[in-house]
């Protein structure tokens, strides 16, 4: 993977990377089609990172489609896909490569990377202090040290000039920003707009597990963040008020249970008191056993 982009970037062209964990769907495409517009070279990852998955999250019951992800990067004419098992990516305790199972080839969930069975070795991390514990790190504890840990492995894999993330995932793109910034790395990272199916549900890989009841409970997520946009155009400054008004559209949809609905800096994730312009407002709840996230950035002041 070092050698063909090394070749590329030697010849002079602009490389864009689209890292994912696979299950690919029209969020995804949207980030290679951006990358495929700003850059010559467009290189995806497909790779389900264990570290960003907590003990009883489901690493092994992720959706995987490796076969027909390829078919689309294919399509969208992305010239380098890397997927590495995880042996590749992780140390093991004897210096080996490890095992290379691969779950990458695999056109199923896989029930071998159940909890526990994935122990990288490794003593060195990538914590990004403060923002890691904020949002989905709060629920998560260790996602974000994963998710940052994942990405810098993956950077030096390929060496971008930009790299391209969605705004669905708000809390990870300012951890992402973040580190790039304090380790001085020589990535521009791109944020796209979030990709939402016709009803406004966002597009997740998730979203393939919810039976047609929970899709359509689902959708409470975007219409919380709709009432609160709603309010705060009309001229509501106050956090509280608009937190309480978001909260409650999430309780009036029984059997979907909130996570956290909060309103916050984009880039600190720290929470602010008054609406000023350009806050975030993010909400992430269980749908059934699946957790789904959504977010919206509050027209700027
Ligand atoms: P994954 O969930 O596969 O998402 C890969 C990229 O697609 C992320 O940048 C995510 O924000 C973006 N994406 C997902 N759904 C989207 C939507 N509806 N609209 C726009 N963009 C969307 O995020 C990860 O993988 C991992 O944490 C990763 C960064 C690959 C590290 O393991």
């Amino acid at each position: 993977m070092r050698s063909a982009c090394r070749a590329a970037r030697y010849a002079g062209k602009r490389l864009g990377f689209v890292p994912t964990m696979g299950a690919l769907h029209e969020g995804h495409l949207s980030l290679v089609r951006a990358a495929r517009a700003a850059c010559a070279i467009v290189t995806a990852s497909i790779f389900v990172n264990p570290t960003q998955f907590g003990p009883n999250e489901d690493l092994a019951k992720y959706p995987r489609s490796f076969e027909r992800d390829c078919e689309l990067l294919e399509r969208e004419g992305v010239e380098l896909l890397f997927a590495p098992a995880v042996g590749e990516m992780y140390p093991t305790a004897d210096g080996s490569a490890g095992p290379m199972q691969d779950q990458n080839l695999a056109d199923r969930a896989c029930p071998e990377l159940a909890e526990g069975s994935v122990r990288p070795t490794q003593n060195t991390w990538v914590t990004v202090e403060g923002l890691s514990d904020r949002l989905d790190g709060r629920s998560r504890p260790g996602h974000f040290r994963g998710v940052a840990t994942v990405v810098a492995k993956l950077f030096h894999a390929v060496e971008p000039d930009a790299a391209f993330f969605g705004q669905k995932d708000a809390a990870q793109v300012a951890v992402i920003r973040r580190m790039v910034r304090d380790l001085n790395l020589a990535v521009k990272i791109v944020v796209c707009p979030i990709v939402r199916e016709a009803d406004g549900l966002a597009m997740s890989s998730r979203n393939a597990y919810l039976d047609a009841e929970q899709r359509r409970r689902a959708l409470v997520l975007h219409r919380s963040l709709l009432r609160v946009q709603e309010l705060a155009g009309a001229g509501e400054r106050d956090v509280a008020k608009l937190r309480v008004e978001g909260r409650e559209v999430i309780a009036g949809e029984s059997s979907v249970r909130l996570d956290y609905f909060e309103i916050v800096d984009p880039d600190t994730l720290e929470p602010v008191a008054d609406v000023a312009g350009g806050e975030l407002v993010a909400v992430a709840a269980f749908v059934g056993t699946m957790r789904l996230i959504d977010n919206i950035l509050l027209a700027s002041g």
